[in-house]
């Protein structure tokens, strides 16, 4: 692909679907590229829009509008940034050569759902993953644990993320309580779940895996080190790189970071979730896309997640190295307000080694995430004392 000039004949232009914290840093990494950006939400004024050449305010969900934006464009590269989107409208715009997908339609149809890439790992792959069912009601979801899941574990809405509608359940008093939450917390009412065993792990990490053309000129496969990370109600609240493996668990991680991304195909950057418990590892999940824990990057690589991609896509050549030990901390909005200020940002840069980000939200929530607190340090100790102390110097008003 010849890179051109944005608004131009000779423009390359990305569409984003989807246009949050994760699109904002791709959009700036391909806008030093010189391509050409269209962001579209489903709000206006998303990140990602800020920075964008042009955007769009549909559902994205609404596959008539999905369709429509498309035509209207008609860009070069289309880049999904999260989950909820009218896939179907991307196999077809794939296949009629419209536009590429990235990574692949398919990828997006198969992560969008936590059974098409749980059964694509599990089943097809035969990667291992904690046990699992799926149950279509209480009374089947009482019969998948005691057939075998147990306890404790995990119920989780087939379509969803961040932890929305996610439980852990220790007992059998637990199982009304996270089936009604699971209904609630979905992005399809009424909707299918997922029951996970419980994986007892030392670590989880985020292993970012970039399939971009190589020096053989043909796609191949790099990974960066580790991204140790920690979650509160299945949503990361700090991240760190390198996570210290052993050789064992490393090589195991790769190879199933590996298996899986040549599963999903295509071009771009990935997000592999694994969970490691000595030497041994599962996978979890992944992101077809720049993973959230990845915001680290922006500190201790020379190309972030977000220039990984943006060159990936664009069959560009990548450098996955570190340079640098680092942590990042999220802030919260800590109030539900529209345009809010934040105060303290001075103390959290006068911090050695740090960096923050924010988001540019609109509107703010107690939990939402609206910017991210970077540093560096000797060791991943230091850097997360220093990442979590700069996001507390942080005060939205
Ligand atoms: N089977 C499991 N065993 C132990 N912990 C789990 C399991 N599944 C999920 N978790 C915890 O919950 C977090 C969120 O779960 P995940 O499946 O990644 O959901 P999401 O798509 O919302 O990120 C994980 O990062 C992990 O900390
Ligand atoms: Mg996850």
């Amino acid at each position: 692909m010849k890179l051109g000039t944005p608004l131009s004949p000779t423009s390359i232009k990305v569409m984003l679907l989807g246009s949050g914290e994760l699109g904002k840093e791709v959009a700036i990494s391909l806008q030093r590229l010189g391509v050409e950006v269209i962001a579209v939400d489903r709000y206006a004024h998303a990140p990602a829009m800020q920075v964008a050449h042009r955007s769009h305010v549909i559902a994205m969900t609404d596959a008539d509008a999905l369709r429509a934006v498309i035509l209207a464009e008609r860009p070069h590269l289309v880049v999904p940034e999260i989950e909820a989107i009218a896939t179907e409208v991307l196999a077809e715009i794939e296949r009629d050569g419209i536009a590429e997908v990235i990574p692949t339609a398919r990828a997006t149809q198969l992560t969008m759902n936590r059974e098409g890439i749980r059964r694509l790992a599990a089943e097809e792959l035969g990667l291992p993953t904690s046990p699992f069912a799926f149950a279509d009601s209480l009374d089947a979801l009482q019969a998948a644990i005691a057939g075998g899941i147990g306890y404790p574990c995990l119920v989780k809405p087939v379509m969803s993320s961040s932890g929305k509608g996610q439980s852990t359940l220790k007992s059998a008093q637990d199982i009304q309580a996270a089936w009604d939450y699971s209904q609630a917390g979905g992005r399809v009412k009424g909707g299918r779940i997922i029951v996970e065993g419980f994986i007892d792990f030392d670590y989880e990490i985020t292993l970012l895996t970039v399939r971009a053309i190589g020096p053989s000129g043909s796609v191949e496969t790099f990974f960066c080190e580790p991204i140790g990370h920690r979650q509160v109600n299945g949503d990361y609240v700090e991240s760190w790189q390198p996570q210290p493996m052993s050789a064992m668990a490393l090589a195991k991680a790769q190879d199933i970071a590996r298996k899986i991304t040549d599963g999903l195909g295509g071009r771009g950057l990935f997000g592999v979730e694994l969970f490691v418990k000595g030497d041994a590892v599962w996978f979890s999940e992944v992101s077809p896309r720049p993973h959230d824990t990845g915001l680290v990057t922006l500190r201790t690589q020379r190309l972030s997640e977000f220039d990984l991609h943006a060159r990936a896509i664009l069959g560009l050549p990548v450098d996955t190295g570190l340079d640098r030990i680092g942590a990042s901390a999220v802030i919260y909005g800590g109030k539900d307000a529209v345009g809010i200020a934040y105060e303290g940002v001075e103390k959290a840069l006068a911090l050695p080694g740090s960096d923050i980000r924010l988001f540019g939200k609109p509107e703010a929530f107690v939990r939402r995430r609206m910017g991210v607190a970077l540093a560096s340090g000797a060791t991943t100790d230091e850097a997360r004392a220093r990442a979590k102390q700069a996001a507390d110097c942080v005060k939205p008003i």
